[in-house]
């Protein structure tokens, strides 16, 4: 969680002497971070609403369970049940990314814990288990407990091979976290992007249409997960070589109540040959390593990706 780019330090300093002056200005804070470290990329906003969460409550003041959501399905982090997945649909065949297919999907809106504002998040435990337990009031040896450990070893595991990962408790450090593994050269090709589910109720199980696929320009692209914390820690990789492809799947609810709509972004990793054989998306789907295997992004959890060098 340490600061590099001069930037950042930048921010930090600042963002100390608003919070004297009120926090409002966080908020402003983080949209001047992603302007400048981002240039010409809209924040999605869902992670806005975050960010705006995260300056109106003071951490503690409202308690956010640490406990796995459909989330830690996204990457390979140890957390995710095959039941957990199977129950959600978050993983599916890429031959059902297709207009006119359709798949039963159930995204039910979860406990959203807010983004910190970065000053925040510097000052509150993060790596020390008992006194993030301590902070927050959760019981040793409590679900929520294993959960927050299980959150740490996360963290502090090396990355899979070909896999850069690292995790967040900010906007400033997701972002920084993210330009760093895309490379800072070229950042007029960034782009930053979330999957648009309804914040409310999310969306109920029921069976969904496909009625648009279109692929996202890019030859590197980084996922952020939610991961178990009391406050919003994102879990942010990049497997680097050309074989990943993001796609915005969007989908037309076919309940009888018509609807909910979602765009929804989606990974498809087309080599799988290096996934642990125990990746619960083997056992969802009945394929085995080197399968294809596409997965949806649940709510809040954003994709950044470089666009594909044009070339001269
Ligand atoms: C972790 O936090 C506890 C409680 O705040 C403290 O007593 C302990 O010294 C800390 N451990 C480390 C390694 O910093």
């Amino acid at each position: 969680m340490r600061p590099s780019a001069v930037l950042l330090l930048l921010i930090v300093a600042a963002s100390g002497s608003a919070a004297a002056h009120g926090r409002p200005a966080a908020v402003s804070l983080a949209a001047r971070f992603w302007e400048q470290a981002m240039p010409g990329t809209l924040m999605p906003e869902a992670i806005a609403d975050l960010v705006k969460k995260g300056n109106d409550h003071a951490p503690g003041t409202e308690h956010y369970p640490a406990l796995p959501g459909i989330s830690v399905c996204g990457a390979w982090t140890g957390m995710c049940t095959a039941s957990l997945a199977a129950a959600t649909g978050i993983f599916f065949h890429k031959a059902q990314l297709r207009v006119g297919s359709t798949m039963t999907l159930s995204f039910p809106a979860e406990p959203e814990p807010p983004i910190l504002p970065h000053a925040v998040a510097e000052n509150l435990p993060f790596a020390n288990l008992t006194a993030v337990l301590s902070t927050f009031n959760i019981p040793p040896g409590s679900t929520e407990a294993r959960h927050v450990a299980a959150t740490l070893r996360l963290c502090r595991s090396p990355p899979h091979p070909g896999e850069l990962k690292a995790c967040a408790a900010s906007l400033e450090t997701t972002v920084r976290v993210a330009v760093d593994m895309l490379g800072a050269a070229d950042h007029g090709a960034w782009w930053a992007a979330t999957s648009e589910i309804p914040a409310s109720g999310g969306l109920p199980r029921q069976l969904y249409g496909v009625q648009g696929v279109t692929e996202l320009d890019g030859d590197r692209f980084v996922g952020c997960h939610k991961v178990p914390f009391p406050y919003r820690v994102y879990q942010c990789h990049m497997t680097a070589g050309v074989s990943d492809k993001v796609y915005v799947v969007s989908l037309r609810g076919l309940g009888g109540g018509g609807g909910p709509n979602a765009e929804m972004l989606a990974f498809c990793h087309l080599d799988t040959a290096k996934w642990s054989p125990a990746h619960p998306a083997f056992e969802v789907l009945r394929v085995r390593p080197g399968t294809p295997v596409c997965h949806f992004m649940p709510y809040a959890n954003p994709v950044f990706g470089k666009k594909k060098a044009t070339k001269p």
